[in-house]
């Protein structure tokens, strides 16, 4: 139906938008917070950097509801839950999810319980699950041991896993491959992210295939990165006891791990690892151009130009995307923990001047 005169067509969210390039249930119930549609802004400063001759793009998915891509994912998992009248929903997470999933069960009326690695969640991940009301657990060990007993809860009880483990998350954030060909006309060359539990990749990789498919748009490359202290994807193992100061990623055991090799070969792309400094050069360097992304969301686009440096990627004529999948709002304590404290004057004209003027 077409709007009265004068009004703006509303964005109705990513189920309405594209949910008939979902696989979701018959029984699926739309829950929206109008997630999606994030925009893809060019880096030209960061271009000229690496020689110029390109294009490059952040797909900025901190701008979705809750600060994070996980929104995309929790608007088709929670919509499905409700639809098949789930009361309750739980999750592991390293925070983003908590939060998404936090929110989402908040709008349909759901109770939700997260799980999160005690102590090793950013501020602004655990504040969200506590303001959307969620019932949150730490547990004494990480997220891998979170993960496994949020699985093994939702198997013995009727609560809903909504982890990218259930495959109507993948189903949901597939529309942010649908969303950058739509914007660019086709897929752009090379695609990077950041890799964590991989259910993002396999997403984005299910989507852009998908897509092509049905519009001819072609396929990116995909470069996948890991932080250097939590790289099981990378070392082709297990790891025990991850670390890394981007907390987001912070995960040793990949639930889809196998999809996420699978898709980065499949593209002929890769996954390696950086390391914190790297990660955290990159979050500055972003913040430089205007987009403050939490420190995770920066692992992709740090991959990139380190991948580009070494002579391992060759950028010339090429458009290039780098998701950024969360917000810097998330976690402050990434830039307040190593920032001079900032200078105190009295309210006074001439001491004003004499700071900022050097008079
Ligand atoms: N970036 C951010 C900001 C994240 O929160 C995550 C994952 C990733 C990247 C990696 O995505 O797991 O699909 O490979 N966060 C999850 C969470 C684990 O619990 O919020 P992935």
């Amino acid at each position: 139906m077409a709007p009265p005169d004068g009004q703006i067509v509303p964005y109705s969210g990513l189920l309405d938008r594209y949910g008939s390039l979902l696989d979701l249930p018959q029984h699926t119930a739309r829950v929206t917070l109008l997630e999606g549609n994030t925009p893809l802004i060019p880096l030209p400063g960061l271009v000229e950097e690496l020689g110029g001759g390109f294009a490059l793009y952040a797909k900025f998915e901190g701008l979705n509801p809750t600060g994070s891509f996980k929104d995309r994912g929790m608007t088709a998992a929670i919509s499905e839950a409700v639809g098949r009248k789930a009361q309750a929903v739980i999750c592991a997470s390293t925070g983003n999810t908590a939060a998404s999933a936090a929110a989402y069960a908040a709008r349909a009326g759901l109770r939700a319980v997260v799980l999160i690695p005690a102590g090793k969640v950013a501020a602004g991940k655990l504040a969200g699950a506590v303001a959307y009301g969620a019932q949150v657990v730490q547990i004494d060990g990480s997220f891998d041991d979170a993960l496994t007993l949020v699985v093994a809860i939702s198997e013995k009880h009727s609560i809903a896993l909504v982890n990218s483990l259930n495959p109507y998350r993948l189903e949901g954030q597939k529309t942010a491959a649908f969303e950058i060909c739509d914007r660019l006309g086709r897929a752009p060359d090379w695609l990077c992210l950041p890799v964590g539990n991989a259910g993002n990749i396999t997403a984005y990789w299910m989507g852009f295939q998908q897509y092509h498919e049905l519009n001819d748009t072609g396929l990116p490359r995909i470069l996948g990165v890991q932080a250097a202290g939590a790289a099981p994807l990378v070392l082709g193992h297990p790891v025990d006891h991850p670390e890394t100061l981007a907390t987001a990623i912070r995960i040793g055991k990949p639930a889809r791990g196998e999809q996420a090799l699978q898709a980065a070969e499949e593209s002929g792309g890769r996954i390696i690892a950086q390391e914190d400094e790297a990660i955290l050069g990159m979050q500055r360097r972003l913040a430089a151009e205007g987009v403050w992304v939490e420190p995770a969301s920066a692992a992709g686009l740090a991959g990139l130009v380190a991948e580009i440096r070494a002579g391992k990627l060759s950028p010339q004529g090429k458009t290039i995307v780098a998701v950024c999948t969360g917000h810097g709002l998330k976690d402050p304590d990434a830039i307040t923990r190593s920032m001079p404290v900032p200078t105190r004057l009295p309210a006074d004209l001439i001491e004003l001047e004499a700071h900022i003027l050097g008079k």
